[in-house]
């Protein structure tokens, strides 16, 4: 049986299950991976009173255990990308391999630091660092090894989703579901990251890197949070025939790799629309096999821990191969050139003619109208305010903004246009 001696970095939420699940699912990881942890050192700061367990030798200096010459794998669940970058590079300059849940690291450090760990030998695995439980990057360097990836769409942050869900399920206000997801450990120590959309354009870069071989570089992703979703655009989403999910999206247009990351309608005949809660879910077209979907639990610490340990089983088993990003021709863009149809949600005030203005503006950029709502005023405030939800036809990111700019010089148009995508999937 193969064996595999781990010096883990971190026992909060997740590192904390990790501990756990390594010392009491041996038998199971021996009989169903084939492989034997030796638990050599646990990394606290706190120190012996944040390890439940005894027996075991543990540091607060948590350089110790990079530079622990028995460790033959590193764990850093402690999160973050200043420390975290020091001690794993520590590690793979010392010939650990090493294993991290850590995306906002591989965004922005990726490069350097998969190409430190090629040229010291050792792998690095990040199956928890996207989609937590769910074997996305299994699937993308190995199931799908013969394909060439298309595009990708996917629920990548669990705290969001859970978010729009208890919105669209119960009315909830965003604060009430944030802090329901907070208390379920969802979310990140600082929950912007989570509603501000940084965390799924995290992800969404190394799951490029992966799908188009291209480099992890976190500036080019284009994203948005859901910190501007109303309830009133969820129920307008909603007679439309679409949910509100907030997609990550990484396409390959001839060589060009754009990634973005936005609050989309999705179809309700979707997949990807029935995902609630914390789930995620990724689609994945690629060349040959079509569509592929993956979803499950994207948040937490046990499905997190589940990733990091099946890492561990795959590095004592060999491992990847060490050249993560191999050189392609593929190259990342900063502006999206896609064009999707998009939502608008224009509050105005009710007077004689604005929808011919605001639909004259339309016509003369061309731009196809293939839906408009706009209820009967119901009381004497909403003449002040009416909503006006117009479903354009396909156009780009550029022209999108064009559009909301043109309609806000109209006196009778309040600004703050709400302007969501929808999600196609041509190819
Ligand atoms: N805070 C993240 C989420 C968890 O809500 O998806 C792990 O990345």
């Amino acid at each position: 049986m193969k064996s595999l001696r781990v010096g883990l970095c971190g026992v909060g939420n997740v590192g904390g299950v990790v501990l756990k699940n390594l010392i009491s699912s041996s038998s199971l990881l021996e009989l169903q991976g084939g492989v034997r942890f030796e638990l050599i050192q646990v990394g606290a700061r706190k120190g012996k009173s944040a390890v439940p367990f005894e027996g075991i030798n543990v540091t607060k200096d948590l350089l110790d255990v990079a530079r622990n010459r028995e460790v033959d794998v590193l764990v850093e669940v402690i999160g973050g990308t200043d420390f975290a970058y020091e001690l794993v590079t520590e590690a793979i300059k010392e010939g650990k391999h090493v294993v991290t849940a850590n995306k906002a690291l591989l965004a922005t450090h990726g490069n350097e630091l998969f190409s430190l760990a090629k040229e010291n030998k050792v792998e690095i695995g990040f199956e928890a660092s996207v989609a937590g439980g769910t074997p996305v990057i299994k699937a993308l360097r190995e199931g799908l090894v013969a394909n060439k990836v298309k595009w990708f769409a996917g629920i990548l942050n669990g705290t969001s989703n859970y978010i729009l869900t208890e919105m669209e399920s119960n009315k909830s206000s965003f604060n009430t579901a944030l802090k329901k997801a907070q208390e379920l450990g969802l979310a990140e120590s600082d929950p912007s990251l989570d509603i501000n959309g940084t965390d799924a354009a995290q992800k969404a870069i190394i799951l490029a890197a992966l799908a188009f071989h291209v480099p992890f570089d976190f500036s080019f992703v284009n994203f948005e949070g859901i910190e501007d979703i109303e309830l009133e655009d969820i129920k307008y989403a909603k007679e439309l025939g679409y949910s509100i999910k907030h997609i990550a999206h990484g396409k390959l247009n001839n060589s060009l790799v754009s990634i973005n990351a936005f609050p989309t309608l999705v179809n309700n005949k979707t997949l990807l629309s029935q995902v609630g809660k914390e789930m995620n879910a990724l689609e994945i077209y690629s060349e040959s096999v079509g569509s592929t979907v993956y979803y499950g639990p994207g948040a937490g610490p046990e499905p997190t821990a589940s990733a990091v340990i099946a890492d561990l089983v795959d590095i004592a088993k060999g491992g990847w191969d060490l050249d993560i990003n191999p050189n392609s021709d593929n190259k990342l863009e900063v502006s999206d050139p896609d064009t999707v149809s998009r939502y608008f949600r224009l509050q105005v005030k009710d007077e004689t003619g604005v929808i011919a203005k605001i639909s004259s503006v339309f016509a003369d950029k061309k731009i196809s109208i293939e839906a408009l709502i706009q209820h009967e005023a119901k009381s004497k405030e909403d003449l002040e305010s009416i909503p006006i939800v117009i479903v354009s036809g396909e156009i780009s990111q550029s022209a999108s903004d064009n559009l909301k700019e043109e309609l806000e010089n109209f006196p009778e148009v309040i600004p703050g246009i709400k302007n969501f995508r929808i999600h196609s999937n041509k190819e």
